[in-house]
């Protein structure tokens, strides 16, 4: 067996009391933007919606506006293209490679241990052990194919995304490939569920008030059953 599980690596949105740091969110975005947005989609993310990891509404505009999105014109059946305004999703993308790249948007749900499987893929690339090659020389990846023992069937149509320095950080974060792996699982992570830390702060309240209860419960018994015996 020579798949591996995810490695272990920790989010500061991980376990019942994590908050996203948005300033590692929008180094993700970042990666996102320049590195994977020529391959995958991102479809259920509006530009609107990167005010939450932090960019303001002029910020969202200019961002919107690298993107052209194609808009179905119902009168005529045409399709143009338009620069991109914060209400707009993520456009498609038009991919010719091998393999079809997936929408990212859900991508940390769809698989599992998510956000540690995503930066373990992008960090997982390497040569095929000689030993597997030993015993099942049929399983030579194919031209075309990278070997990554985190994808679950070994070779994949993905060629390394990352090298070192691919991106300028403007929080001035050194882009390792290790750093750009972890900042865009983060960003993936969010946008997988933005909601996240709402979620978990209504919670809280839930277990007080359930608490609260319980004891008053308890009270009320033992007043009702005071002096008994
Ligand atoms: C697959 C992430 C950049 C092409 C995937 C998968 C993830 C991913 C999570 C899914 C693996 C699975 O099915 O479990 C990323 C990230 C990128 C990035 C985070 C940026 C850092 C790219 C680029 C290309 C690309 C630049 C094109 C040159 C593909 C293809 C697949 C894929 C073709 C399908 C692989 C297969 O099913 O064999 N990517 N990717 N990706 N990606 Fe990327």
């Amino acid at each position: 067996e020579f798949h591996e599980h995810p490695k272990h690596v920790s989010f500061s949105s991980d376990g019942p009391f994590g908050t996203f740091d948005r300033q590692q969110l929008q180094r993700g975005f970042q990666v996102y933007q320049q590195v994977c947005a020529a391959c995958h989609a991102l479809k259920h993310v509006a530009f609107r919606d990167l005010e939450h990891i932090g960019y303001n509404e002029a910020e969202v505009k200019a961002i919107a506006a690298q993107f052209q999105i194609p808009k179905y014109d119902e009168m005529t059946g045409e399709v143009t293209t338009a620069e991109g305004t914060p209400t707009d999703y993520f456009p498609p993308v038009a991919y010719g490679g091998q393999g079809s790249p997936p929408d990212l948007s859900l991508i940390t749900k769809a698989r599992h241990d998510g956000g540690p499987y995503v930066y373990s893929l992008l960090t997982g690339y390497q040569d095929q052990p000689a030993e597997l090659l030993e015993h099942f020389p049929d399983s030579k990846t194919p031209d075309g194919l990278y070997y990554n023992p985190y994808f679950a069937n070994l070779n994949l149509a993905m060629p390394p995304p990352l090298m070192p320095d691919m991106v300028t950080y403007s929080d001035g974060t050194k882009a390792t490939v290790d750093q750009m792996s972890k900042d865009v699982s983060a960003f993936l992570i969010w946008s997988a569920e933005p909601t996240l830390e709402k979620r978990r702060q209504t919670g809280w309240p839930i277990l007080g008030f359930l608490l609260f209860a319980t004891i008053l419960g308890y009270m009320s018994y033992r007043n009702i059953w005071a002096g008994k015996k």
